[in-house]
């Protein structure tokens, strides 16, 4: 990380700012060093990551199985990206990068809250001039995405979001794209999250919405049956489920549900019927744009993590009832996006 951006981190918990010991540096960053408080707290820099993270994070199930699927999957960001780059744009209100750029002239410092492989992170500053923070909780993810990313303002830092290495109100954008529904208590950590972004900044956020009922019966029952297996062998088990998702997709069928099914959740209409399965009975997630194995971390990602709230869109929207004002809502049968501006 280059000087001037170390010199915004300060301790996440006492907010004190940090001195730092280089023990490797190139002509750009700072390589390997060790952060310091005055109290003693220590914090190491590694490939250039600075680390606030506890070793016995892993301790949370879902934060491992979010470890262990990015250390398995290193290709995903390149390979997804145009994909999720058009959903994005879509959900938020953007419409296309040309409105996503407008929406961020001026933006100077962007937070993209567990970044993973750092799309929206890539996306962000090369449509503005921001510099962009991208934390994660899952080491694997930065360390690949911070050495094959050509990107100068994308900052990798290796953090939990409730636990902050920054100064209160210091971002003018605060980016977390389905990640708070991950945490033990996601109402607990928009707030932690908030604390961060400045009076007039925005936010864009989204949650996973609560599905039919029969689907949210086999979610539950899947990840109960898998959730303490180590992600490789609960991808195994995923396999199944993925084949059978893209068996359905090459069908190509269409069924009409004649009028509305209350009692499953299920609604009249044309339903592709890979589709009327994903949404209503189990995720079977597939996509063609994708290779069988991201696929299957797709489901993978979904049915494993034990953090994983669904919400209605009230529930969500309630959230923005005091202190936002809300700019752009999507609800999809997926989830629930909000971008908002803090009053
Ligand atoms: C479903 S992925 C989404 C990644 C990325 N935002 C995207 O849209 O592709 C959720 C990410 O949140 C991260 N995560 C989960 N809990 C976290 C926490 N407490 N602090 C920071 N990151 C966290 C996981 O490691 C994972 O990379």
């Amino acid at each position: 990380m280059d000087q001037s951006a170390l010199e915004t981190l300060v301790a996440p918990e006492s907010l004190e700012p940090l001195t730092c010991a280089v023990k490797e540096r190139n002509l750009k960053e700072v390589l390997e060093a060790t952060l310091a408080t005055t109290v003693g707290e220590t914090f190491p820099i590694r490939e250039g990551i600075p680390s606030f993270v506890p070793a016995n994070i892993t301790d949370d199930q879902t934060i491992r199985s979010f470890s262990q699927k990015w250390a398995k999957h290193r290709y995903y960001r390149e390979h997804t990206r145009s994909f999720y780059t058009d959903w994005y744009l879509q959900r938020y209100g953007f419409g296309d990068l040309a409105g996503l750029r407008s929406f961020l002239t001026e933006k100077q410092f962007i937070l993209d809250a567990g970044t993973g492989a750092g799309r929206d992170a890539q996306n962000l500053a090369e449509n503005s001039d921001a510099t962009v923070f991208a934390i994660d909780t899952a080491w694997d993810a930065l360390s690949v995405a911070n050495a094959d990313m050509k990107q100068e303002r994308v900052r990798f830092v290796h953090a939990d979001l409730h636990k902050l290495p920054f100064p209160d109100a210091f971002f003018d954008l605060v980016n977390c794209d389905q990640v708070i529904h991950h945490t033990p208590d996601p109402r607990a950590a928009f707030t932690a999250l908030m604390r961060k972004l400045k009076p007039g900044g925005h936010v864009c956020t989204y949650v996973y919405k609560k599905k039919a009922p029969v689907r949210e019966f086999t979610d539950d029952f899947v990840r109960e049956q898998i959730k303490d297996l180590d992600a490789e062998e609960a991808l195994k088990l995923c396999e199944p489920i993925t084949k059978l998702g893209r068996t359905l997709a090459k069908l190509n069928v269409t069924v009409n549900v004649e009028e509305d099914i209350p009692l499953l959740g299920i609604k009249k209409g044309e339903h592709d019927l890979q589709r009327l399965f994903h949404w209503n009975l189990f995720k079977c997630f597939w996509n063609d744009e994708f290779d069988f194995f991201t696929n299957n971390i797709i489901n993978l990602d979904w049915y494993h993590p034990v953090h994983c709230h669904r919400f209605t869109p009230d529930e969500f929207r309630a959230w923005f009832d005091v202190g936002f004002e809300v700019e752009s809502w999507d609800v999809q049968d997926a989830g629930i996006s909000c971008r908002a501006r803090k009053l």
